[in-house]
C-alpha cells in the first residue's frame, strides 16, 4: 500500500514562495510514492471576512497553480473542501472532543484575533479543528506542511489519540512532514517574520505570478545583513533565507552557491537569484495562464476530485458515526 498523504492551502489571493518552499514542493516530490489528497481550503478562508467574487476567484486561481506548478490531477486528488460535506460534519464531532484552552494556545489563532479585534469570530477560533477534520477524513500517514502549521497538526495528533482512547482505533494518527531546509520562508524586507501576504508589505513577498520585473525589483530591494559575505549563518539570517530561496529554484546546494559568490559582495548575488527566480517562475506562469482561460477544464479536475475525496472520506465518517452511536 502507497503511503497516503493529506494537505491543503486556503485560498487567499495568489500563492508566494513560501508557501510553495514549505508545502508545495513536498507535494511535488511525494506524489509519484504516496496516494496525495490536496484541498482547496475554502471554508477556512470565510474565517476572516471575504469578498465572494475574490472568493470565487481565488478558489479558481488556486486550482490553476496546483496543477501549473506540477500536481498532476491524474495521479492525486485535488479538491475543495466545502464539495466534501463530510468535514464540516466530521469538525462538528470533533468540536465536542477539543478543549477551549487547548484552542486557545493556538499561536496563529492569537495572532489572527489580535489582527480583527471585535470583528473574530467562533469560526476562527475553531479552525484549528476544521483543519483536524481535514486530515483524519483521510487517514494520511504524512501531512506535509510549513512549520508555521506544526502546533495545528500536533492539535490534531492529540484530538484523534483522545477520540480513539475513548472509542477504539478509529483515526490513523498522522506525523508531520516539513522540508529540511525552509520550512519557514521569511520575509524579504524583514528576516525576524514569515513571508506572509497578510503579515508584510507587498515588498516581503515573491507572489508565484509576479512578473520578472517586479521579482527582480522586490529582490534587490531585500533587506540583507551587515558585511559582504554571501553565506548561510545563524548571524545572517537575510542572507541565510535568500540562500534558502536560491536553492530551493535551483538544482545547486547551499554550499555551491556560496562558492559562486566568494568576494563578490551582494550586488550579483542578488541579481542572479533574481534570475534564477524568474527562470523557475515562468514554466509556472505559462501553464497557469493556460489553465485560467479553461475554466471548464478546472471544474472537470475539482469534479473528478470531489468524487474521489467524498468517498474516501464518507469512509471514515460512518465510522466515528456508529462508534458514536448515531448511525
Ligand atoms: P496556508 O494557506 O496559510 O499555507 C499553505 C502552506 O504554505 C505553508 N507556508 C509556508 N511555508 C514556509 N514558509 C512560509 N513563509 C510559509 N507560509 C505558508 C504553510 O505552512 C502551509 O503548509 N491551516 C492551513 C491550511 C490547511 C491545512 C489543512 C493544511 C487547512 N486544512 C489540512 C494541511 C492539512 C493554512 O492556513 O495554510
Amino acid at each position: 500500500m502507497k503511503q497516503r498523504i493529506l494537505s491543503g492551502i486556503q485560498p487567499s489571493g495568489a500563492l508566494h514562495l513560501g508557501n510553495y518552499i514549505g508545502a508545495i514542493r513536498q507535494w511535488k516530490d511525494l506524489q509519484d510514492s504516496s496516494d496525495a489528497f490536496f484541498c482547496i481550503v475554502d471554508y477556512h478562508a470565510i474565517t476572516v471576512p471575504q469578498d465572494p467574487q475574490d472568493l470565487y476567484d481565488n478558489i479558481h486561481q488556486l486550482a490553476a497553480m496546483y496543477v501549473a506548478i506540477g500536481l498532476d490531477p491524474n495521479k492525486v486528488t485535488l479538491f475543495k473542501q466545502s464539495d466534501v460535506s463530510a468535514h464540516t460534519e466530521l469538525a462538528w464531532i470533533l468540536n465536542c472532543f477539543s478543549h477551549m484552552g487547548e484552542l486557545e494556545r493556538m499561536t496563529q489563532y492569537k495572532d489572527k484575533k489580535a489582527k480583527h479585534k471585535q470583528r473574530s469570530t467562533v469560526g476562527l477560533f475553531t479552525y484549528p479543528v476544521l483543519m483536524a477534520a481535514d486530515i483524519l477524513l483521510y487517514q494520511p500517514h504524512l501531512v506535509p506542511v510549513g512549520e508555521d502549521q506544526k502546533q495545528h497538526v500536533e492539535l490534531t495528533r492529540n484530538i484523534a489519540e483522545r477520540f480513539n482512547q475513548r472509542y477504539g482505533e478509529t483515526f490513523r494518527i498522522p506525523d508531520v512532514l516539513h522540508p529540511k531546509q525552509g520550512a519557514r520562508i521569511m520575509s524579504l524586507d524583514d528576516p525576524t517574520k514569515k513571508m506572509s501576504k497578510s503579515a508584510t508589505t507587498e515588498r516581503g513577498y515573491i507572489s508565484l505570478i509576479d512578473p520578472p520585473d517586479v521579482v527582480m525589483k522586490k529582490v534587490k530591494r531585500a533587506v540583507t545583513d551587515s558585511g559582504d559575505e554571501v553565506k548561510a549563518v545563524a548571524d545572517k539570517p537575510a542572507l541565510t533565507n535568500l540562500l534558502t530561496i536560491y536553492t530551493a529554484v535551483t538544482a545547486k546546494s547551499i554550499g555551491e552557491i556560496e562558492q559562486l559568490y566568494v568576494g563578490q559582495g551582494y550586488g550579483r548575488f542578488k541579481k542572479e537569484l533574481a534570475e534564477a527566480i524568474i527562470e523557475f517562475l515562468r514554466p509556472i506562469q505559462e501553464k497557469y495562464n493556460e489553465l485560467i482561460d479553461h475554466p471548464a477544464e478546472l471544474q472537470k479536475i475539482l469534479e473528478a476530485g470531489k468524487e474521489k475525496a467524498s468517498t474516501v472520506a464518507q469512509i471514515t465518517l460512518d465510522d466515528v458515526k456508529t462508534k458514536l452511536g448515531v448511525i
